[in-house]
């Protein structure tokens, strides 16, 4: 048995190792015995590896896995044991179609680390390259292996990008696994995003990866920290490189109802009720708590808040994945004629009815129309909710229709209560106040998604509060039912 080092016991695993730079201290004991007899041995971590590797060294033990890296990192290895990437050159095998071009992403090499040339398996075609290591996202390990307490650490880029030399979408790309394409094109990646907001106090724990990081106490060492840099919400904000915990490899689950657990949720959920303190502000990022039917909105005085009835189905238990079912929606497309592979959508673009060209492959462009040829509504339907993409449009299409005309309705309500009803800095929070609030919440055409018999509950209510306080007459002509899923009551 090993006497491994404890990861989190550095500064005692330091002075062993600057006695013992090159080798670990193996102690076997003869089982059984009381008077035990200890014996020391020296195991060589590694075989000096071959030029033509790059300094990369691999496995110490192809047939237990053990990392070279893993003989002191040791919670990092044995975490990471149970994670794909340790089974990918198996994957492969398994496969039937292995072949030297696939070799380089399911092995250890130059492809995820700053490392370009040539190295790791696919210049040697050992076994100890094997997997993707450590070193395939730490790159090279060599010297700080020979001198663990020097400044050579090898660090892991956060930093993912299309044409980037470096991190996970290396190997993460292609038409058959585009995830760093598409990720590169939502607004998590550079797709209309806001570098602006990425460091900025107050802002990055949401608008950046370092800031996100920080926010969940992930304070661990990588390669960009503390320079400044703007990153966004790349792969390993979402995904823990090491653990295997949540299915994914995500650091948070998506399957969770707690608003402060859920990994989407974690950050969408930035102002879902007013800020009494500044009632010009807006909700912002309010789809969890939305999603829920939990904290959301100003609660009008003849609102009667019932926690059983303001969750849609797309909130219920009967929607497992909650956000991830509609917004990671992963499907192959192939050629209609032939049947044959052309593209494996990822879902990592986040769109849950992306517009589609002509073969089918989502696109980021969102200036298509609202229908199920240049949409894909697949999402809806191969979760096993809706039973066509044409039954999920139409519900989509007439829920936002009614709560567009309810929030025009308020809105022009709005506009006849006296403008001192709507003072910033009198500290009253008023009942036009909290109506406005509430038309925000219905401004955002996804909140008919999210939840649409709360949103229509909260703008019905609100109407009759403004009618109510201020005295201005809705038209007639105005349904204050709530007609969308008579989910709620709108008591008096
Ligand atoms: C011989 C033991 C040993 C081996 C093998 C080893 N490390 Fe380390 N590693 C250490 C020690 C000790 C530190 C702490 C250095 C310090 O803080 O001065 C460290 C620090 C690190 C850090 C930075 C963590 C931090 O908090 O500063 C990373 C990342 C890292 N190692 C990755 C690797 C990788 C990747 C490999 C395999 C290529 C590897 N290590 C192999 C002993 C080892
Ligand atoms: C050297 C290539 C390579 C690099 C670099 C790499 N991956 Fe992978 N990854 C793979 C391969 C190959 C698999 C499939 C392994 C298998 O299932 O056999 C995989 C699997 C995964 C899975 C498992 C999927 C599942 O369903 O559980 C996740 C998650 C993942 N990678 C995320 C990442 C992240 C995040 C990074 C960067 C921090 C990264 N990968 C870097 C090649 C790579
Ligand atoms: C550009 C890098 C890259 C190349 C080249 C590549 N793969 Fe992969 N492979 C991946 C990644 C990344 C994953 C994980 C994708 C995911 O989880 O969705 C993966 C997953 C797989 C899986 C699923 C593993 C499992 O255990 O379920 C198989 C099988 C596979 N690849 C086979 C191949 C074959 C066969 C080839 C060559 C024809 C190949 N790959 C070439 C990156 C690559
Ligand atoms: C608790 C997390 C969180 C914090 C903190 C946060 N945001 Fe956001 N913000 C989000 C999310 C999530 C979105 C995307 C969802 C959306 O557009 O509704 C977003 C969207 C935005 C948008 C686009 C809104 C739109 O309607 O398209 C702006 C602008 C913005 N944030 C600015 C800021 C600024 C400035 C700060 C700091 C003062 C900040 N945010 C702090 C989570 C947060
Ligand atoms: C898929 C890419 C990937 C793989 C594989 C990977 N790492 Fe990491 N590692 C990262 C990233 C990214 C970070 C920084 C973010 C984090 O800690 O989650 C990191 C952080 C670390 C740290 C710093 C911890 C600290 O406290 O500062 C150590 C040590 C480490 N990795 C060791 C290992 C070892 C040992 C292995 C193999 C058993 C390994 N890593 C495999 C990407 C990877
Ligand atoms: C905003 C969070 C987020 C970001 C950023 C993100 N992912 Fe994911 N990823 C997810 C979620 C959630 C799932 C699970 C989807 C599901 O269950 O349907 C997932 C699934 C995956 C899978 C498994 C897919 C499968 O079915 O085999 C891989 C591999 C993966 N992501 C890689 C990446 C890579 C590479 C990047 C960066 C280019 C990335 N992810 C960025 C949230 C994210
Ligand atoms: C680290 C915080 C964070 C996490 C985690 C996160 N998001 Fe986001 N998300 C944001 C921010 C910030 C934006 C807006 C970025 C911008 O526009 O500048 C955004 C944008 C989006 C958008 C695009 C909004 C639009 O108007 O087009 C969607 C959709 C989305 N996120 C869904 C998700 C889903 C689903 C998950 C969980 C798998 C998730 N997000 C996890 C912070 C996050
Ligand atoms: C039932 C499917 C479904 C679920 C569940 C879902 N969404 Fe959405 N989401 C949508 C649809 C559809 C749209 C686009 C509405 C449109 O543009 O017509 C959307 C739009 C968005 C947007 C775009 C910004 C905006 O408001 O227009 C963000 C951000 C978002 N969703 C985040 C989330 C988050 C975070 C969760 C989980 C709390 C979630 N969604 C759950 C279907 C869903």
């Amino acid at each position: 048995m090993a006497d491994r080092l404890e990861e989190d016991e550095m500064g005692q695993t330091r002075r062993k190792l600057a006695l013992l730079p090159l080798s670990v201290v193996g102690l076997a004991l003869t089982a059984g015995c009381v008077d035990e007899k200890i014996v020391f041995q020296d195991r060589e971590l590694f075989e000096e590896p071959l030029a033509v590797a790059g300094s990369f060294l691999g496995y110490t033990d192809h047939t237990t896995k053990l990392t070279v890296c893993g003989n002191c990192h040791i919670e990092k290895q044995g975490n990471w044991e149970e994670t794909a990437h340790a089974n990918a050159w198996a994957g492969l095998q398994d496969s039937g179609a292995a072949q030297a071009v696939c070799e380089g992403c399911h092995t250890v090499g130059q492809l995820g680390n700053t490392v370009s040339d040539v190295a790791g398996y696919e210049a040697t075609g050992e076994e100890r390259y094997e997997d993707v290591q450590c070193e395939a996202c730490h790159g090279p390990g060599l010297e700080h292996v020979q001198n663990p307490t020097d400044l050579t650490v090898p660090l892991a880029p956060l930093n993912v990008g299309v044409d980037a030399t470096q991190g996970c979408g290396e190997c993460h790309s292609d038409s058959h696994h585009p995830f760093v394409e598409e990720w590169n094109a939502s607004r998590h990646g550079g797709g209309a995003n806001r570098p602006q907001y990425r460091n900025r106090e107050g802002c990055d724990a949401c608008h950046g990866g370092e800031g996100a990081l920080r926010a969940w106490g992930v304070n661990t060492e990588y390669l960009e920290k503390g320079q400044g840099d703007e990153i966004g919400i790349t792969c390993a904000v979402c995904h823990d490189p090491h653990d295997a915990t949540n299915e994914h490899q995500l650091r948070w689950p998506i399957d969770s109802r707690n608003v402060d657990e859920n990994l989407c949720m974690k950050c969408h959920q930035r102002r879902a009720i007013p800020d009494l303190d500044n009632p010009q502000r807006g909700p912002h990022s309010p789809q969890g708590p939305l999603l829920l039917g939990e904290n959301v909105g100003w609660i009008p005085p003849n609102f009667a808040y019932n926690d059983q009835l303001i969750r849609g189905t797309h909130g219920s238990d009967a929607n497992a994945e909650l956000c991830a079912t509609c917004h990671l929606n992963s499907y192959t497309v192939t050629d209609p004629a032939s049947g044959d592979f052309v593209f494996s959508a990822t879902g990592h673009l986040f769109k849950p009815t992306p517009c589609v060209d002509a073969a089918g492959i989502p696109t980021a462009d969102d200036s298509c129309g609202q229908n199920v040829t240049e949409r894909s509504f697949d999402s809806c339907t191969s979760a096993g909710c809706h039973g066509s993409e044409d039954a999920a449009l139409s519900a989509k299409l007439i829920a936002q229709a009614r709560i567009a005309n309810l929030v025009a309705e308020l809105d022009d309500l709005l506009a006849l209560v006296p403008a001192t009803e709507f003072d910033n800095d009198d500290g009253i929070f008023t009942v036009a106040e909290g109506a406005n609030f509430n038309a925000g919440l219905g401004d955002i055409v996804s909140s008919a998604v999210h939840n649409p018999f709360l949103t229509e509950a909260l703008l019905t209510a609100s109407i009759q509060a403004v009618e109510d306080t201020y005295g201005v007459p809705a038209p007639p002509a105005l349904v204050l039912e709530n007609i969308l899923g008579s989910k709620i009551t709108v008591g008096n």
